[in-house]
């Protein structure tokens, strides 16, 4: 085992307290440091705040032992020889990161650099970020040769973030000195040299001892063009296939045959061709205008980056359409919608395609009930429960009665539903499914008409018509 690092990590949302959880089960020593009094009280007290797979197992594991958790940054600086930053970079007016936490935590590292750091630029950031937190460490009368600042971007999905991040396709790691490459390639040694999956207690995943994550040494400038260039490029091959699934409705083609025909050249892939109601999440939506805004302010034609922000706003407009054209008008409708959060397997609402039609049920004069295994309680702080707006237990529950099922997130649960009960539940057997989670023959036979994303209409088998 290589020699623990002392690290701390400033920030724990998603990738702060995955990172700082994966650190620990690693090896190394971390502190977790938010400014949030409560956050930190509750992670002490062992709730991940998250809902997140492998988490509270290392949690339990590691808390108040390899990883401690602090509103005090400056004793955290002082105690660790690598300070990742993994605050937030929302999204500013102008569709800009709004770098604003970034630098009042590097003004706050500055105040605190006593012996030679490495500072790790962890959050999404437009190029030149590592630059500016430099010049803010600098300005703050710290001298260059104590510290040096690198970008390491992280890739973890929600739903899969602790197995992304310890089974990941690469490590990128931006940095212009020597002294900071080697620091973070030790951190990660780990997982380079295989040596973690030779555990018997390592979480599972896609590397193994025989296939390590390869570690990619650029410079940090590259590195932020990385991970901004990564997700554009992700969030373009969905509205791609967005775009592909419209065409295969207006053909009465099958957009699912399309993307496998497309996914075995291996020069596309198969994967990211799932096509929907259009990407949402904490990061898609803010880092595609960021990326465009970058490419703006550098005087750079990048349109193709606003195309896919308008194919995935489109794509919300034509699912409302499609439940229209079922339902004949929406007004006084009854809807039973599956799904609030942004993707399966997740409590995460933000910038939710799903929440943002439950909004546009609502304002044409539907009633909606909805139902989702995990984000409900977000979803209520957003859109309280109403008249017009119910909460369900289940999934059958929010069917009861209703004139038409909704589906919204592709959880793994509702694929497995029970459709006799489900057909049985609604007033009428009318399914539009925006996550293509069913076989239409199958929902044919089970008596439904059902409408899907890019595939044909299915309508009721002869003899359930009749049943
Ligand atoms: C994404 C990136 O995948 C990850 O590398 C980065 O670090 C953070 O942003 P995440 O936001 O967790 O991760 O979700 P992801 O699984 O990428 O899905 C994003 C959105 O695209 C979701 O709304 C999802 O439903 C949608 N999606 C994804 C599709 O509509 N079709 C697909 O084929 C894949």
């Amino acid at each position: 085992m290589s020699q623990p690092i002392r690290i701390a990590v400033i920030g724990s949302g998603y990738v702060g307290l995955v990172a700082a959880v994966c650190f620990a089960e690693i090896g190394h020593e971390v502190i977790c440091v938010d400014n949030d009094p409560r956050k930190v009280d509750a992670l002490q007290a062992g709730d991940t705040l998250i809902h997140e797979e492998f988490l509270p197992q290392l949690l339990a594991r590691y808390r108040n032992g390899r990883i401690q958790f602090t509103t005090d940054l400056g004793a955290a600086t002082r105690a660790c020889d690598a300070i990742f930053i993994a605050v937030g970079t929302p999204q500013s007016e102008t569709g800009d990161a709004d770098l604003s936490y970034v630098e009042a935590v590097a003004c706050e590292i500055a105040r605190s650099l006593n012996t030679y750091k490495v500072i790790v630029e962890k959050s999404t950031v437009p190029v030149y970020t590592n630059e500016w937190i430099r010049r803010a460490i600098e300005r703050n009368g710290v001298a260059r040769e104590l510290f040096d600042v690198v970008s390491n971007p992280e890739f973890l999905r929600e739903g899969t973030a602790v197995s992304d991040f310890l089974h990941p396709d690469r490590i990128v790691v931006g940095a212009d000195q020597e002294a900071a490459a080697n620091l973070l390639a030790a951190i990660y040694a780990p997982l380079t040299t295989g040596a973690y999956y030779q555990r018997a207690d390592a979480i599972p995943g896609g590397c193994s001892v025989a296939a390590p994550p390869p570690l990619l040494h650029t410079s940090t400038k590259s590195a932020e063009i990385i991970k901004h260039a990564s997700n554009a490029f992700l969030a373009m091959k969905i509205s791609f296939i967005n775009a592909v699934s419209n065409l295969c409705e207006a053909t009465d083609a099958n957009v699912e045959q399309v993307a496998r025909g497309m996914g075995l050249d291996a020069r596309i892939g198969p994967r990211f061709l799932r096509p929907g109601i259009g990407y949402g999440g904490s990061c898609f939506p803010k880092d595609v205008a960021a990326f465009r805004s970058v490419a703006e302010q550098l005087g750079l034609n990048f349109n193709l980056l606003a195309e896919v922000e308008s194919i995935n706003a489109q794509q919300k407009k034509r699912f409302l359409s499609k439940v229209r054209s079922a339902l004949w008008t929406l007004r006084g409708k009854r809807l039973a919608v599956l799904g609030l959060a942004f993707k399966g397997e997740t409590d995460d609402i933000r910038d939710s395609p799903a929440v943002e039609l439950v909004q546009m049920f609502l304002a044409e004069g539907c009633s909606v009930t909805a139902y989702d295994p995990a984000a409900i309680k977000r979803t209520q702080q957003h859109l309280p429960a109403s008249d017009q707006l119910r909460y369900a237990e289940d999934a059958y529950a929010a069917a009861e009665d209703a004139d038409a099922l909704i589906v919204l997130t592709d959880w793994a649960e509702f694929a497995t539903l029970d459709l006799t009960r489900l057909n049985n539940a609604l007033r009428y057997p009318i399914v539009i499914d925006g996550r293509n989670l069913y076989d239409p023959a199958k929902m044919a036979e089970h008596g439904f008409t059902y409408l899907s994303i890019g595939r044909p209409a299915a309508y009721p088998a002869r003899s359930s018509v009749t049943a």
